[in-house]
This record gives structure tokens, C-alpha cells and sequence, in this order.
């Protein structure tokens, strides 16, 4: 019987998550608690035909000069600004990410998070744990209006779509900005400038390339309003973030609220941990049990298929099997 063929996990996941790949694969896994591929794991690049990726393992040009064998990576993510797609085309490698499964529980993140900055949850709920909650404040803890107010979205793609549906429901007016208009039941397509100029939450859904590295920097930030909220479920690196930490310091704007940060993780002993009008959780826009177990299985549906030389079902570089 012919090996089976060697796999780089770069992480653990549930078994019940990754059960097609029993039988077909050997797989070497890599620790959970290492950001990035493990050591252990570079050293058997020679012998893999395959990498199942998260998010923040660079299968970068070093990489992959590493894995003269390799046949396929499988992203289990949507986003794959952690890959070197170009690289891998050369090499007629097939990419896969883990599209559409995700976009409701992240559009639902974003409106948490909006919706948590602008009524101030986090420093409530940590008040009335402390005991400063003593009486009935008449003007304690004040938070801004949501029904009126403009939601400017970066990137009008599929989550930016389900965020403006969810915020519309909120009475939110939609403005949109995208580096073309889109066809949009709800939304005001706008320059970039009069999005940040006149929105009272930014909200970011836009991919992180070259162009958008960057996007959000002391120029655009100072173009915003005093009053307004910006909100990050993208990608970290699309905001600047020593000119957002001193956005929020020097009130430029009113607050942010971050499910993605530059670098990730975040030491914790970073300056924008210390700011209250910063709300920041460790990138959980996908976290919900069902969205998690199907892009692990869209992940290895991927993988499979690279292994077999078929076209892969979600693939973010089809025009290799032409
Ligand atoms: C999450 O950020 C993803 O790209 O899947």
C-alpha cells in the first residue's frame, strides 16, 4: 500500500471537526498555543503534501521554497493575506479558504461590537462589578444614539452587505465606500473621504492588500468625527495602530472597537489595552460553534481535493486547473 500522504497540521482541531481526513492522510500537528507554524512542523516541509493553515500562519516565499512536494494549501479562513497566493499560482498550487460560512456570525460580531461601544458595555458592566453603581445616575454612563445615526462600510462585500442589513434594522443610514460600487439593496455609495468625514460608526470589510495596508492612518483618522466609533472585523494591519492609539488618546475620534489587531495577538502590555474607549476582543468574528466546525470541514474538503488533483471546492486561485 502506498504512504499515505504527510499533511501539516499547523494547529489542533476537534477531531469531530476533521473526521474526513482519518484514513487519508498522516497528519503532524502543531501545538495550540504557538502563533504561527511551529518550528517542529518546518523541519517536515520536505516530506508535505499538504498545509491546513489558520489565519496568522505565514505561508509566505520561505515556506514554501521549503516544500518541494507540497500540493495543496487549505486556509481555514476566509481571508488568505497569509499566504503567498502568487507564489503558490506559480507553482500551480491550489489556495483554499472557507468563503460565505462565515459572513452572518461576523456581520452579527460587528453589530455587538458597534453596538457595544456606543452604549459603553464594557465599562458599565465593569462599574456595576465594582460597586459604582450606587444610585440611578441621570447622567452616568451615557453611550450615543444608534437610530439616526450614519454607518459608513468599508468594503461593501458579503459581510459588509450583512452588516448593512442587520444595521438597517437598527435605523442606522447606510453610506458604503468600495473601489467599485456595488449593486446594494441598502447603502449610499460614497468616496472614501465623505464616508469618513460624515459617518458617525466606520465600520471596516474590506480585504487586506496592498491597497488597503495602511487605510486607516493619521490622515484619514483625523478626517472622522470627534463623535464617531470605528469598527474593526477585518484585518488589523488596514489601521495604522500607533495613529489610532493616538486618535483615541488625543480624542480624534470617540472610541474603537477591535476584533483584529496588528500584530495578533496583541501583547498585553500594549498601549491601546490602556485606552477605556477601546474595546478590543482576540478575533472572534467566525467564533460561533456551527461557523467554526463547517470551515474546518470546508478546510478539509479543500485539502482532499488538492490531495487528489481535483479542483477545489472554495479556491481563492482557480484560474491554476485552466
Ligand atoms: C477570519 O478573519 C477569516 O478570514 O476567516
Amino acid at each position: 500500500m502506498p504512504e499515505l500522504p504527510l499533511i501539516i497540521m499547523t494547529h489542533p482541531l476537534p477531531p469531530d471537526w476533521t473526521r474526513s481526513l482519518k484514513g487519508r492522510v498522516r497528519l503532524v500537528v502543531g501545538p495550540a498555543d504557538y502563533a504561527g507554524i511551529a518550528p517542529h512542523l518546518v523541519e517536515k516541509l520536505g516530506e508535505a503534501e499538504g498545509i491546513l493553515s489558520l489565519l496568522f500562519d505565514r505561508v509566505n516565499a520561505e515556506i514554501l521554497s521549503k516544500s518541494p512536494r507540497l500540493r495543496v494549501v487549505s486556509n481555514m479562513a476566509v481571508g488568505v493575506d497569509n499566504i503567498d497566493v502568487a507564489g503558490c499560482s506559480l507553482r500551480k498550487i491550489p489556495v483554499g479558504n472557507t468563503p460565505d460560512v462565515l459572513t452572518d456570525a461576523t456581520a452579527d460580531l460587528t453589530m455587538a461590537l458597534l453596538l457595544s461601544a456606543a452604549r459603553r458595555l464594557p465599562e458599565a458592566a465593569a462599574d456595576a462589578r465594582d460597586g459604582l453603581w450606587k444610585v440611578w445616575e441621570p447622567a452616568g454612563w451615557l453611550g450615543a444614539d444608534i437610530c439616526g445615526a450614519t454607518l459608513g462600510i468599508i468594503g461593501m462585500g458579503k459581510i459588509g452587505k450583512a452588516v448593512a442589513d442587520r444595521a438597517t434594522g437598527f435605523g442606522l443610514k447606510i453610506i458604503y465606500s468600495d473601489n467599485q460600487q456595488q449593486t446594494v439593496s441598502k447603502g449610499t455609495y460614497v468616496s472614501l473621504e465623505e464616508l469618513l468625514m460624515t459617518s458617525d460608526f466606520v465600520s471596516i470589510h474590506a480585504p487586506l492588500n496592498q491597497s488597503t495596508r495602511g487605510l486607516l492612518n493619521e490622515r484619514t483618522l483625523k478626517m472622522m468625527k470627534k463623535n464617531a466609533i470605528l469598527v474593526n472585523t477585518a484585518r488589523g494591519p488596514i489601521v495604522d495602530r500607533d495613529a489610532l492609539a493616538t486618535a483615541l488618546r488625543d480624542h480624534w475620534i470617540a472610541g474603537a472597537a477591535l476584533d483584529v489587531t496588528d500584530p495578533e495577538p496583541l501583547p498585553p502590555d500594549d498601549p491601546l489595552f490602556t485606552l477605556p474607549n477601546c474595546l478590543i476582543v482576540p478575533h472572534i468574528g467566525s467564533a460561533t460553534r456551527h461557523t467554526r466546525k463547517r470551515m474546518a470541514e470546508m478546510a478539509c474538503e479543500n485539502l482532499l481535493a488538492g490531495l487528489d488533483g481535483k479542483k477545489l471546492p472554495y479556491c481563492v486561485n482557480p484560474e491554476i486547473f485552466q
